[in-house]
């Protein structure tokens, strides 16, 4: 939430901040602001909504300078307004912030009794007077950034710009991730690589209450007690993928990656003896009595099906949580028990909070991530990377397909490991994993069917989801991306829960969408389709041909998926749910990669 950027340049900053803010701009999109130091003053420009109005503002009201800072904003405290866009400056210093001051209001009140006047309703602009307040008391830049970190509460990234040292930019981590990179006789800071990447590939990641001196010459890097430190400058991948490959959205292109990324993380997790390697000082599933699966969002469904996956095949018990909720609810473990964290960016504040509290109790902490540099895979005992590649469109599709396919994999494993399957039985499952990318090819080619349905849910205002055993989860999922690009109200739920509660809301208006593969629990799932088909419900069903031909009457729109192996089932229909909302979405004329009111990386809780 909430993306950083900062430069100290030896050319005018100002597109270069406005490159790396492009990268940022999935952190959120409130608003965008920058500022400069030029001639001798600090110079600022913000304007609310996309990126692409501050850009329009610079080519009218252009920013000069060789120092600066920028800022893409997801509201926290205050509406999205120019007032409470970042930065927020003084004569002497300005800054932007990704995360939340908890103690902003007692702050506030100290400040504001000294006679300070505050301009925004931000939690923000109270490290801005702190700092400026301990500048003019005659501290020097570092002193006066050493004394206001002593003094916040609360999980963030800051950087800061001095208007009276144009070679100078601090930096601070707590909370929330922050990246130094090192350019030629030019340094950059940013919320991670990829805001980085447009300038250099040589990156260092600022640790947990770490602040960094930077300047054109390098950085000097401060522990929480101020001690310096050393942290290592990494070469990482250039992997800012920001085009969309002539795809319309993000969304899109990553929808159809799904193949290939699927095909690199299998190649990750299995050689070509069909031998799966999980790292070396992994998870000992023999020594493992239960897993508790903790993660938000798209990820917690893509744990809820593992769920079935690890109990069904390997007879292990699994927990799963939200995170937001188990970080307050001090869960007991039973002896033996190891955490598994999944999550697309590995930064997600309160999943990164739980993670902390099983270390605490000294848990093993075992974590599934898509970017093997975040703070949850750096704080893991194992850290399992998915390989979907960077995910852009902030609804997450082929990170939940690679996170169920790693999730899979590890099931196999330890019903290997601990007798649960025959070896025929687990090298039938891997044979039919190596098939996964080609049926999801074919799924994909029915894109445009889905497109003449989704015409059709695009009149609705409410939508449910029904599947049973590992398709209920997928059921919440096709809901959930249903409602976050498309914004129309959709539920999902279990078909065997309709009759107590759910049922009351069908009538004739209300698409069904029944998520229904010719598995052991098809008759039972189609029995519930007959009870919403009773209430003139329109039911959407998806399943495979088979499942047409015993199921199709009565339903207004069948989709036909090829056949899958019922373990695998998760991961293809999470397709046909990914390009219903799709198109629901283009129908409806939303903002497909940047949907209103979401950001792609919650880094606040
Ligand atoms: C929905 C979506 C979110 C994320 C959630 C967790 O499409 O993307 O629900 O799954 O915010 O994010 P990560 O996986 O980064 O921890």
């Amino acid at each position: 939430m909430c993306g950083i950027v900062g430069v100290l340049g030896t050319h005018q900053v100002a597109p270069q901040l406005l490159n790396a803010l492009a990268c940022l701009e999935y952190r959120g999109y409130d608003s965008a602001g920058a500022a400069t130091i030029t001639d001798g003053r600090i110079e600022r420009r913000r304007a609310v909504g996309k990126l692409v109005n501050l850009s329009d503002l610079l080519v009218h009201e252009p920013l000069e300078g060789m120092a600066g800072i920028g800022h893409t904003r997801w509201a926290t405290h205050g509406g999205a307004t120019v007032e409470n866009a970042h930065p927020h400056m003084s004569d002497s210093v300005a800054l932007v912030h990704n995360g939340i001051i908890e103690n902003y209001a007692e702050l506030r009140e100290e400040l504001r009794a000294e006679g300070r006047v505050f301009a925004s309703e931000t939690d923000t602009e109270v490290v801005m007077h702190l700092v400026a307040r301990s500048l003019e008391q005659g501290k020097d830049p570092q002193a006066a950034v050493q004394q206001t970190l002593s003094r916040l509460r609360g999980a963030f990234a800051l950087l800061f710009l001095f208007r009276d040292h144009p070679d100078l930019l601090i930096a601070a981590r707590r909370g929330s991730p922050l990246a130094l990179g090192f350019g030629e006789g030019e340094m950059y800071v940013g919320s991670d690589a990829i805001a980085l990447a447009p300038m250099t590939d040589r990156v260092c990641y600022l640790e947990e209450g770490d602040w960094a001196v930077v300047t054109r010459a390098g950085a000097t890097i401060f522990d929480t007690d101020g001690m310096p430190v050393e942290r290592p400058v990494k070469t990482v991948a250039k992997t800012a993928q920001v085009d969309k490959a002539g795809y319309k959205h993000f969304m899109a292109k990553e929808i159809a990656e799904q193949p290939a990324v699927i095909g690199t993380t299998l190649d990750r997790y299995l050689d070509a003896e069909g031998r799966i390697h999980l790292p070396a000082n992994g998870l000992d599933f023999a020594r493992i009595d239960r897993i508790s699966m903790v993660a938000c969002g798209t990820a917690s469904y893509a744990c809820q099906v593992a769920k079935y996956w690890f109990e069904q095949l390997a007879r292990l018990p699994v927990d799963v949580d939200i995170a937001s909720e188990f970080r307050y609810r001090e869960p007991p473990f039973v002896a033996n028990t190891t955490a598994l964290f999944v999550s697309q960016s590995g930064e997600t504040a309160d999943t990164l909070a739980a993670l902390r509290y099983c270390a605490e109790q000294g848990l093993q902490i075992a974590s599934l991530t898509n970017v093997p540099e975040s703070s949850i895979a750096r704080e893991s005992d194992v850290a399992l990377p998915i390989e979907a590649g960077v995910e852009i469109g902030v609804a997450s599709t082929k990170a939940f397909t690679c996170q169920l396919t790693a999730l899979f994999i590890m099931a196999l494993k330890a019903a290997q490991v601990r007798g649960t399957l025959t070896p025929a039985q687990i090298a039938d499952h891997l044979v039919q994993l190596r098939q996964l990318p080609g049926l999801i090819n074919a799924t994909l080619s029915l894109s445009d069917r889905i497109e003449d349905v989704s015409r059709k849910l695009a009149e609705a205002r409410d939508v449910l989801f029904l599947g049973r055993g590992a398709l209920y989860p997928l059921a919440l999922e096709g809901a959930l991306k249903l409602k976050e690009i498309s914004y129309i109200h959709a539920e999902g739920y279990a078909s065997g829960e309709l009759k107590h509660g759910p049922i009351a809301l069908i009538d004739r208006k209300v698409p069904v969408v029944v998520l229904a593969p010719t598995d052991p629990l098809f008759d039972k799932t189609v029995s519930n389709m007959q009870e919403v088909l009773a209430r003139e419900g329109k039911v959407i069903l998806i399943t495979d041909a088979a499942g047409a031909k015993r199921a199709g009457e009565g339903a207004a729109h069948v989709i036909t998926l090829p056949e899958i192996p019922p373990a695998l089932a998760p991961i293809l229909y999470a397709i046909p749910a990914q390009l219903l909302a799709y198109h629901t979405a283009v129908a409806k004329g939303t903002d497909v990669d940047q949907p209103r009111n979401l950001a792609k990386s919650v880094t606040v809780e």
